[in-house]
């Protein structure tokens, strides 16, 4: 039976924790909650006892406890270290390494994977102290699931909300099954853009590609579900996060760019997001006007950064495997083999995108994947048996079975 330890902090969301609780309980976690301070001010140790069937922790100074379990012990003994509700204030003390309570010390002392869900008021969330911290976690491994986009207790709208028990569930599984053995890629970082890009015109204007994004967030979930660590940068879509992923959300080619470069080093990358080739030179302040008569407006466009080619280029942090996609609408095969050369990446994933094809937006997705060895035909198989497909061959790759 797996073990968690859950710390509940402070907030209005705390409540949600003991749903939490009931249901990794039902599906066979054994689960050791500790209470903060503020988190005891919302929900009670008791009925945090009574669903986890377990002591609960408050106090770092116990004797009781420490007679028992030792917080070092403690913060040892769980397969997973999960933090929900996470507060603005636990997230700071744990990027700073504080350890001035019995949760912040549990934290700094675990020598285990630690999955985080944050719930605070969006201005919190969003304010660069808070963002800062979360990316400091990250690049230090540490798993986020949430926020959420929603109406706050505090009626505002917007990112905060604690992401739903069940969501939270399902982040804890794939946290421990990719902690376990046979998991292929654990490890290993790989960076995947996904979705369009958007670049704006004006204020209410862009020019973007046609995506969905289906096929690279396949690909992000597949690579953490065997067990790499993966962060997803992806352009708008209107897709729930990827299971166990880091997801950076951008608009344009260039915030896609920044993104990828600040993520490395990582061991794959996949580039399967539509980047938009051009953007206008100069946009418009506030929103073009269209007056009676007047000519349309010119639009000067310059190219964008090409992320893939960038990242065949980036010297000592290149990827080891470096994955790009190519959409053509003729001579699909051969354009592809030129473009894998030209780009510098190892392999390319080729599609048809033209008249008659469903493959933007749709669910399926024929392909063929371009090595240095030749071209292979994939059968029309579902967006996520083709990630399925691709992210074993990338296993086989690293395990030396194939190049
Ligand atoms: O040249 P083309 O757009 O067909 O190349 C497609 C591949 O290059 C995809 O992997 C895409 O993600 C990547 N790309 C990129 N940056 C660009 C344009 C394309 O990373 N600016």
């Amino acid at each position: 039976m797996s073990k968690i330890l859950l710390i509940v902090a402070g907030g209005i969301a705390a409540y949600k924790s003991l749903e939490l609780v009931r249901l990794a309980r039902k599906d066979g976690l054994d689960v050791t909650a500790v209470l903060t301070k503020s988190g005891a001010e919302f929900i009670t140790p008791l009925s945090l006892q009574a669903l986890t069937e377990n002591p609960v922790h408050q106090d770092m100074f116990s004797l009781t406890d420490e007679q028992s379990m030792g917080h070092i012990a403690l913060s040892r003994a769980a397969d997973l270290v999960v933090v929900a509700p996470a507060t603005a204030n636990l997230l700071a003390r744990m990027a700073c390494g504080l350890a001035g309570d019995l949760a912040s010390t549990l934290l700094l002392a675990t020598d285990k994977r630690v999955l985080v869900a944050p719930s605070m008021n969006m201005r919190m969330w969003l304010h660069p102290a808070t963002q800062e911290n979360v990316a400091k976690l990250r690049a230090r491994g540490v798993l986020f699931v949430g926020p959420d986009d929603g109406d706050m207790a505090c009626h505002e709208f917007g990112p905060g909300r604690l992401a739903e028990p069940e969501v939270i569930l399902l982040a804890i599984q794939t946290a421990l099954s990719s902690a376990a053995p046979g998991k292929t890629l654990a490890g290993k970082h790989a960076i995947v853009t996904s979705g369009p890009t958007q670049e704006p015109i004006d204020h209410v204007r862009f020019i973007a590609n046609r995506s969905s994004g289906k096929q690279g967030h396949a690909i992000a979930e597949a690579l953490a579900a065997a067990g790499a660590r993966v962060t997803l940068v992806t352009g708008p879509v209107s897709l729930p996060d990827p299971v166990g992923c880091d997801v950076v959300e951008v608009e344009t080619a260039r915030e896609m760019q920044a993104a990828v470069m600040a993520a490395l080093p990582a061991d794959i990358a996949v580039c399967a997001a539509a980047v938009g080739d051009w953007r206008v030179e100069t946009v418009h302040e506030g929103k073009i006007k269209k007056s009676p008569g007047a000519a349309p407006p010119l639009l000067h466009l310059v190219e964008n950064p090409d992320i893939l080619a960038g990242l065949a280029r980036a010297g000592g942090v290149r990827p080891r495997l470096l994955i790009g996609f190519a959409a053509e609408t003729q001579n699909l095969r051969d354009t592809a083999v030129q473009k894998r050369v030209r780009k510098g990446c190892d392999w390319l994933v080729a599609n048809h995108v033209g008249v008659g094809s469903d493959v933007m937006g749709g669910e399926n997705n024929q392909v063929h994947l371009i090595t240095a060895h030749g071209v292979e035909d994939w059968p029309l198989l579902a967006k996520t048996a083709v990630a399925e497909k691709l992210v074993s061959r990338i296993a086989a790759h690293f395990a030396g079975e194939l190049s």
